[in-house]
């Protein structure tokens, strides 16, 4: 029968020698001793198998003959050592394994940025949050459904961008240091969805309402869907840019994931659960959000970077059709966003109420519009939650952050504004 000592000694080949472990083999025999009869009868098949002799054998042959006349031929197609003027956001034709030279800083410096506030949600104490929604009086009937509806809505829309990200948008935007950003926006995506998933464990809501509110419940659902039909013809592995048409699909799609989705979806659900935590209440959930929120609004920026350049290189597609349907696209989403506030505040809740969430996100509109170039659409919309932006600003909140960014920030300075 084999053991691991006859193994040592009479059946190494050659070929496993020179690159084994000796560690690792001093300490195989003693575990071999521990192995019932019947247990090493039973693995008597696999250690054949694995003991290397025909498998690394067949690996040596295969790398002698090795046929790399097709990958070669790739990269002289890519044309040698990227230049900067060769860099484009969409439909470049240059090597896209080449990280630098960088064309577009921004992009590059939001990754820096990104990855400087890493943040895990576990981090986060989410006790107080437990007791306070198991005590009966701790939260009112419109409170507990704010928490409710926005987990629900959140816990899913998470999902759906990192999804439009990762199958859409990441092959479509030929740029590698845009690339770069895109994956780490992506891997914060993951880190969203977890942190509502944390939340959702914590205080211990109905796993499958939650997660299934997006399908179910009509305020939620109809922003879900909205988003999710600018996601089916880029997700389909034919799709191609390189026609106007398509072109403009793309373009399209970064308006309906960064500014409606991101840009505007996100922001009756964030303001109304921080607006709880500065009453001192779901404390814990409120910093989960506000970490989110700080995240989010870097991602805004960048998808909006990322459309303006994509404009200046290609100002044929910025035509009148298309600010005419990126307008509708925006005041959409407006829309929704309020009639979500509605179902949200049937009452005047936290300090706020239905009315003033309207105004506020009139207020972003307008800010999503001109940040691509279209025209203000409500006049005199003002910000009735000045509160947000301070949060959305790492350099005014101190206070919270402080712990986290001497923990977290490994260089450069935090300026994404
Ligand atoms: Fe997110
Ligand atoms: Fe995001």
């Amino acid at each position: 029968m084999l053991n691991w000592d006859e193994y040592n000694q009479d059946k190494t080949p050659a070929a496993v020698k020179t690159t084994a472990q000796p560690a690792t083999k001093e300490k195989k025999p003693i575990q071999a001793k521990t192995i019932p009869a019947e247990e090493a009868q039973k693995n008597e098949p696999a250690l054949e198998s694995t003991s290397g002799t025909n498998r690394s054998e067949e690996a040596e042959k295969t790398v002698e003959n090795l046929d790399l006349t097709a990958a070669i031929d790739d990269f002289d197609a890519m044309a040698g050592r990227v230049q900067v003027d060769q860099k484009a956001m969409i439909n470049c034709k240059a090597d896209l394994n080449q990280l630098v030279p960088f064309k577009y800083d921004w992009a590059w410096q939001k990754y820096l940025d990104g990855s400087a506030n890493h943040w895990m949600p576990q981090e986060i104490n989410m006790t107080p949050d437990i007791a306070l929604w198991k005590s009966e009086d701790g939260l009112t009937e419109d409170e507990r459904i704010i928490v409710k509806r926005n987990l629900g809505f959140f816990a899913t829309a998470d999902s759906l961008v990192a999804n439009n990200l990762v199958l859409a948008i990441y092959r479509l935007i030929t740029n590698p240091e845009c690339r770069q950003y895109i994956l780490r926006q992506s891997l914060e995506e993951a880190i969203h969805t977890h942190a509502y998933q944390y939340c959702i464990e914590s205080i211990g809501l109905d796993e499958g309402e939650i997660f299934n509110m997006y399908r179910e419940i009509p305020s939620v659902s109809r922003k879900a869907a909205w988003g999710l039909k600018y996601t089916q013809d880029l997700a389909d592995p034919n799709f191609k840019t390189g026609t106007d048409e398509t072109d403009k699909k793309l373009l399209k799609n970064l308006i309906a994931f960064y500014c409606v989705l991101e840009g505007i979806f996100f922001y009756c659900g964030f303001t109304q659960i921080l607006s709880m935590g500065r009453r001192n209440k779901m404390t814990g959930t409120s910093e989960q959000f506000q970490y989110i929120l700080r995240d989010e609004s870097m991602h805004v920026n960048f998808g909006i970077d990322v459309i303006n350049q994509i404009k200046i290189e290609n100002p044929h597609l910025w035509d009148e059709e298309m600010k005419k349907e990126a307008t509708q696209m925006i005041l959409q989403g407006t829309i929704l966003e309020i009639q979500y506030a509605r179902d949200t505040m049937p009452r005047g809740v936290l300090g706020m109420n239905a009315v003033m969430m309207e105004e506020y996100l009139k207020f972003i509109a307008n800010r999503r519009l001109t940040q691509i170039g279209l025209d203000e659409e409500f006049s005199g919309a003002t910000n009735p939650f000045p509160w947000m932006s301070e949060i959305m600003d790492l350099r005014k909140e101190k206070n919270f952050f402080e712990t986290r960014v001497i923990e977290y920030q490994t260089g450069g300075a935090l300026n994404w504004e």
